[in-house]
């Protein structure tokens, strides 16, 4: 099995990983999030600089906590689509500078298909064919993954990303950035059936509604409409109900509309992957729904399921074991389409 320098800068997280198939021999992470929160969000020229900061350091780290020298690596891979272009320069060029100089293979990596290999983590691996819900902060997918990793996107989000929702609502609530774990952590104490909430639907043209997509536009302004309407009535802000049943609903929603997913598509594995899949709510509405259908579900370790190198090592990994590498002039993307990740390692790029 192929040994990988991994690295990942596409958003705020800068990190490096090195590993061997589904193994991971070391991992590193510098979180930008702190700086971020100041200003309630990404900023991606500082985003950039954090990364060419932290990038050098972070391969150190993880090649002497493995014991290994980059003489000692199959090849070099980088997360190069899609996220932040600034912020993926930084991984794509360290990357393809070291392969070149050292004479390894290059893989770039697409993003979304790194978190779809982070469900490999887990000591029980799904086996293909399979469901996946992908819920990050940028991407709302259902994945169908056949065996040979033939990917068909099913459903998506027509307009906010789940965990974007989360950001959004929670610097409505006034509880910072990140979203996700803030808002998990006031609903903690919250009552989720507090308040009822829309669980939004995409129109088709023709009649009727998408039934594996999402919309979570209104469901956002539901939430600035009740707050709105609390602050006249006076008094606190029931921050811990609010945040529990905006998370109540989102968890509801990607339950309900990837188990009936998988159900029309005769699938019996739901596997839940991206930072939003960190939500612990989430994970055991997942649980109970599929356990009551007869479904078995799985997820990315909690370790694994926000930006990480481990995640593009093991998708890096996948590449490399059938022969096929990027070439070491492959460019950076800020969009691409996961149906066309394999352009990334295509034919032309095998070696
Ligand atoms: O996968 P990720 O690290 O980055 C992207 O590829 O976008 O996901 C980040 C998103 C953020 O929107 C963050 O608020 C959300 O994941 N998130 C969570 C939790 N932890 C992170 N959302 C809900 N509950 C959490 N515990
Ligand atoms: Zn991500």
């Amino acid at each position: 099995m192929p040994t990988v320098l991994a690295l990942e800068t596409s958003c705020d997280e800068s990190a490096a990983a090195l590993v061997c198939g589904r193994t991971v021999l070391a991992h590193a992470l510098i979180s930008q999030v702190e700086e971020h929160a100041r200003w309630g969000g990404v900023v991606p020229e500082i985003a950039s600089r954090r990364h060419v900061e932290a990038l050098p350091l972070l391969i150190e780290q993880v090649l002497e906590r493995g014991g290994l020298t980059i003489a000692d690596l199959d090849a070099v891979a980088a997360t190069v689509t899609p996220g932040l272009a600034g912020a993926l320069l930084v991984a794509s060029v360290t990357g393809r500078t070291l392969a070149r100089l050292h004479g390894k293979p290059f893989v770039g990596v697409h993003h979304l298909e790194a978190h779809l290999c982070s469900a490999q983590l887990d000591c029980d691996p799904p086996q293909a064919p399979y469901l996946v819900v992908l819920v990050s902060g940028g991407h709302t997918e259902l994945v169908r993954v056949d065996p040979g990793g033939r990917l068909t996107r099913l459903g998506r989000s027509h307009d906010d990303a789940a965990g974007e929702a989360f950001d959004k609502v929670a610097r409505l609530l006034g509880l910072g950035y990140p979203g996700g774990p803030a808002i998990a952590a006031a609903a903690a104490k919250g009552d989720a059936q507090r308040f009822a909430l829309p669980k939004g639907q995409v129109s088709r043209p023709e009649g009727g509604f998408y039934p594996y997509d999402f919309s979570f536009s209104g469901l956002k302004t539901a939430m600035l409409r009740l707050v709105r309407t609390l602050e006249q009535q006076g008094g606190p802000l029931p921050i811990a109900d609010l945040a529990a049943s905006f998370e109540r609903v989102v968890a509801e929603v990607l339950v309900e509309r990837s188990c009936r997913c998988a159900s029309d598509q005769g699938l019996d594995t739901l596997v839940l992957v991206g930072g939003v899949a960190a939500n612990l709510r989430l994970r055991q509405l997942l649980e109970a729904a599929c356990r009551a259908r007869g479904l078995q579900w799985r997820a990315a370790p909690l370790a694994y399921c926000t930006d990480n190198a481990a995640m593009v090592g093991v998708a890096a990994c996948h590449w490399l074991e059938r022969g096929c590498a990027s070439p070491v002039d492959l460019g950076i993307a800020a969009r691409w389409p996961l149906e066309r990740a394999d352009a990334l390692y295509g034919a032309t790029a095998c070696f």
